[in-house]
């Protein structure tokens, strides 16, 4: 059967580990120089209806290092833009390619487009779920922390895409997740039902950062959202974060961003290209851990059993 990656919670606690763990072997394979083309020939196809620098680039590079290639795929410039179906598009597409990337707004679509596709799926990006970031930022953690269960998280801001796919690693890997949001952004009322006592949601910034082991935030307006942009400059304000709200995290604590940040906004300067941040590390683990997903999807799990660094 085919698998997809629409959500996190299409892999279980065990898989996530496992690609994590195998992630970093990648990483290190790439740092050694040792090659590895397990997708020699084989194609990703990438369709992009939002912007992107960081996803485009990792699964690109990711292909072109296994051995395999990847096809750029703008809404403008492919029939999906002139209003060919999606079902119709995931029908060729996937007659073609070995797999098939999306970023688009509704989740739905995405949804949709698997149903229709013989090859497996990726979300690289809905309105409602990002979870390829999560596995970037689940591999930082590993690195530079160990183990997340049973570490408190703090979720600073905007209830969106983002946050909701920390609502499900809180559930698949057994971590604390604080969500302070203002009112009227909070995450979906679904997600936080089904992640039970895994998740708080608070009013207050600093409850959710106090004694945290890890602080993430994320624009305040996602993209497609920027008409709304002063409304929620307003409304977000008392969830930026700054030098005052990490003094009451752990002094060990980690921050983290999926980038692009809007410094002054949801972070500060100092906070963001400080001593606990580690951003740019998450951003180049977007590579290993798209890896380390491609083989997976493509390959199956037999895969981390595959060639590892020396
Ligand atoms: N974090 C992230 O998904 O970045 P891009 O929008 O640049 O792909
Ligand atoms: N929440 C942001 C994430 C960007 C990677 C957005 O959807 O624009």
């Amino acid at each position: 059967m085919t698998r997809h990656f629409l959500s996190l919670l299409d892999l279980t606690g065990e898989e996530i580990q496992a690609l994590v763990a195998r992630a970093g072997q990648l990483k290190e394979m790439q740092r050694r120089g040792q090659r590895h083309e397990p997708l020699r020939g084989r194609v990703l196809g990438m369709i992009f209806e939002k912007s992107s620098t960081r996803t485009r680039v990792a699964f690109e590079t990711a292909m072109a290092q296994f051995g395999g290639s990847a096809i750029f795929l703008s809404a403008r410039d492919t029939q999906l833009g002139r209003g060919e179906p999606i079902e119709d598009t995931a029908r060729v597409l996937s007659r073609m390619v070995d797999a098939v990337m999306i970023r688009t707004y509704e989740h739905q679509k995405l949804e949709t487009f698997a149903r229709h596709s013989r090859v497996p799926v990726i979300n690289a990006l809905t309105d409602r779920e990002h979870p390829c970031q999560l596995l970037a930022d689940l591999q930082t953690y590993q690195e530079h922390r160990g183990e997340i269960r049973g570490r408190k998280v703090a979720w600073l801001g905007d209830g969106n895409n983002m946050c909701h796919s920390y609502i499900h690693a809180a559930v698949r890997l057994g971590f604390q997740l604080y969500i302070a949001c203002p009112e009227g952004y909070d995450p979906l009322p679904e997600m936080l039902q089904a992640a039970g006592d895994h998740v708080t949601l608070t009013r207050d910034p600093f409850e959710a950062a106090r004694d945290a082991d890890l602080v993430v935030t994320d624009v305040w307006a996602s993209m497609g959202q920027e008409e709304e942009m002063e409304r929620r400059r307003r409304a977000f304000a008392p969830y930026q974060v700054n030098n005052t709200l990490m003094r009451v995290a752990k002094p060990e604590a980690l921050f983290m961003h999926c980038l692009p940040a809007h410094r002054g906004e949801e972070v500060t300067p100092a906070v963001l290209e400080g001593p606990q941040s580690v951003v740019w590390d998450e951003a180049e683990n977007r590579l290993h851990s798209q890896k380390a997903l491609l083989e997976f999807l493509l390959l199956g799990p037999q895969s981390w059993a595959g060639p590892r660094p020396p």
